[in-house]
């Protein structure tokens, strides 16, 4: 066979059967939809990607069966249709290219193989680009290093047509010099990791050891593993990821050592109509594959057993979704941690008081910030949601609501280049705004001469002018005033004051943001214990604080 592991030829799908490997490479050929089915069940075709191409093949043959004289009986065709999207419930690849395909039966076989020979060219083009995408991420994520990457299950050219998702990234990073060594799981009971995972890698040329599932967490905990690169069968609008049984567990040890646990499969493989990953249907299997090994039975005769083929892992747990869009989906723990870090020390210093205030750091087209009404002293990694920064909608699927304040945060992100908002209520700034306000308008503080000025970011480091918001009870509307502010005035101090209420200030991270928020409060507190601010009224508009 050529490099795809799927050919059309003459009326018939002819693959690999992948039941026979290693020992065995013999030719599979598909001419009938029941042959079809049985392949995909009984896992001589399969992987997330090939049973999608393989179902639609399938369509072919029932649509050329179902055809007399020119005309399709396209209910015949749709029932065969339904048998086949429904061989294997996980993978929803399977599902999608036989809804794609199906929209071509009216047009009759020749269409139908037309649309899923186009989606077969396809597929090898859509994996090396998403491999591309996830080794620069790998690379980011641990760079200067020749690389131990763990895989599990198998998601090379088998499982795909071509090249692979996490097998592709592993050639890509091979290709670049950058790979020390492949630890293979595997993958107990049907052994994709021993049997056709080290055969890929083999034929690749890419070293690489097998090792049983069980040591994979330990081989964590030994410092043997710098990343985790897995594929997918479903991956929900919310991130959960369903893959090959033990993923999950990989998942949990990966973050357990602080070790990036990337995910990487076409856009096919993402369910956009799935919330979570609570609605898929987790594929459960025949108890021979478990009381037995290598047609040996391994337990006693009639041992219950419990083979579910897959688990959902949840998308808090993996560091990033990768497909040919690029990063489609990420996590990094730190950010969570980090902004626990320091909202705990801000409500120590009472400036972030009983659930008051709020922080978030930004993360590509979403950002990550607090949950509402939780208190600040206890706040933990866990505590944080992640919202879009274009309409400050939360990511489908978590159960936290985000700060009610978020649309402060979301306005700074749409209009500057900032990564982190700290949002709180320290007493003095406080004061300060609300002493300088001007009811229901827009002012200026103008605060000249302290060194502190410097801190706080801005090119002059003498004078310091700071918007002074109203504080609207809808705060969406503070965030449209901030927004509309930001955009007028493209040089503003990254620090503002809410009458009121308190101040947010903004940075290239989390400690700079904190930073320039503590400065302002010093700031506030010099001129506070100084005496009544001195109005020099320069401008109207312009409340102006100095030593002078
Ligand atoms: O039961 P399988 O072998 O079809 O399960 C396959 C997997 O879980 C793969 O990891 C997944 O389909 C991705 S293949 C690119």
């Amino acid at each position: 066979m050529n490099d795809s592991s799927l050919l059309w030829d003459d009326g018939a799908l002819v693959t690999i059967d992948q039941r026979g490997l290693p020992h065995e490479v013999r030719e599979l050929r598909l001419s009938t939809v029941d042959q079809v089915i049985d392949a995909i069940r009984t896992l001589a075709v399969r992987g997330a990607p090939a049973i999608g191409i393989a179902g639609a093949f399938g369509v072919v043959i029932a649509t050329a069966v179902h055809t007399v004289e020119g005309v399709v009986d396209e209910a015949a065709v749709q029932a065969e249709a339904d048998r086949i999207a429904a061989a294997r419930p996980t993978a929803v690849n399977l599902a999608w290219a036989v809804r794609r395909v199906r929209q071509k039966v009216a047009e009759g076989a020749d269409a139908v193989l037309a649309e899923t020979l186009d989606m077969l060219a396809e597929d090898g083009r859509v994996n090396r680009a998403a491999a591309t995408n996830a080794a620069d991420l790998v690379q980011g994520l641990c760079p200067d290093r020749p690389l131990r990457v763990l895989t599990h299950c198998n998601t090379g050219r088998l499982a795909t047509s071509a090249f692979g998702t996490a097998i592709g990234t592993l050639r890509v990073l091979s290709e670049r010099g950058a790979i020390e060594q492949v630890l293979v799981d595997e993958t107990r009971p049907l052994l994709q990791g021993a049997r056709l995972t080290t055969w890929e890698l083999a034929e690749a040329g890419i070293p690489h050891r097998l090792t049983i599932d069980s040591a994979a967490a330990w081989a964590m905990a030994t410092g043997q593993v710098d990343c985790v690169l897995v594929g997918a069968d479903r991956v929900t609008a919310n991130g959960d990821v369903a893959n090959k049984i033990g993923t999950y567990g990989l998942a949990l040890a990966a973050r357990h050592h602080g070790i990036p646990f990337v995910v990487v499969a076409p856009e096919s493989t993402r369910d956009a109509d799935m919330t979570t990953g609570r609605e898929i249907v987790v594929e459960e299997r025949a108890a021979h594959e478990v009381t037995g090994f290598g047609g040996t039975a391994t337990a006693p005769a009639q041992t219950e057993v419990f083979n579910p083929a897959f688990d959902v892992t949840p998308g808090e747990l993996v560091t990033a979704v990768v497909t040919e869009n690029g990063v489609v989906h990420r996590n990094d723990p730190s950010h969570g941690a980090a902004i626990a870090d320091i909202a705990r020390e801000l409500y120590r210093r009472g400036w972030m008081p009983g659930t008051a205030g709020n922080i978030s750091v930004r993360t590509d087209a979403n950002a990550v910030v607090t949950g509402s009404g939780l208190s600040k002293g206890e706040l933990t990694e866990r505590d944080m949601v992640t919202v879009r920064v274009a309409d400050s909608a939360p990511v489908s699927g978590q159960e936290r609501k985000p700060s009610a304040e978020t649309t402060i945060h979301t306005a700074v992100y749409r209009t500057r280049s900032a990564q982190a908002v700290v949002h709180i209520h320290p007493p003095f700034a406080t004061a300060l705004a609300t002493r300088s306000a001007v009811p229901g308008a827009l002012t200026t503080l103008r605060i000249t001469d302290y060194e502190l000025i410097k801190g706080l970011g801005g090119a002059d480091p003498a004078v310091a002018d700071i918007p002074v918001f109203p504080n609207w009870p809808d705060v969406p509307r503070i965030g449209a005033d901030i927004e509309r502010y930001l955009l007028d005035h493209p040089d503003a101090l990254p620090v503002l004051f809410i009458a009121g209420h308190g101040i947010t200030a903004w940075g290239d991270n989390l400690p700079q943001a904190r930073d320039r928020a503590e400065c302002l409060e010093a700031l506030c507190e010099l001129v506070s214990r100084i005496g009544s601010p001195a109005a020099f009224g320069a401008r109207d508009d312009i409340l102006e604080i100095g030593l002078t």
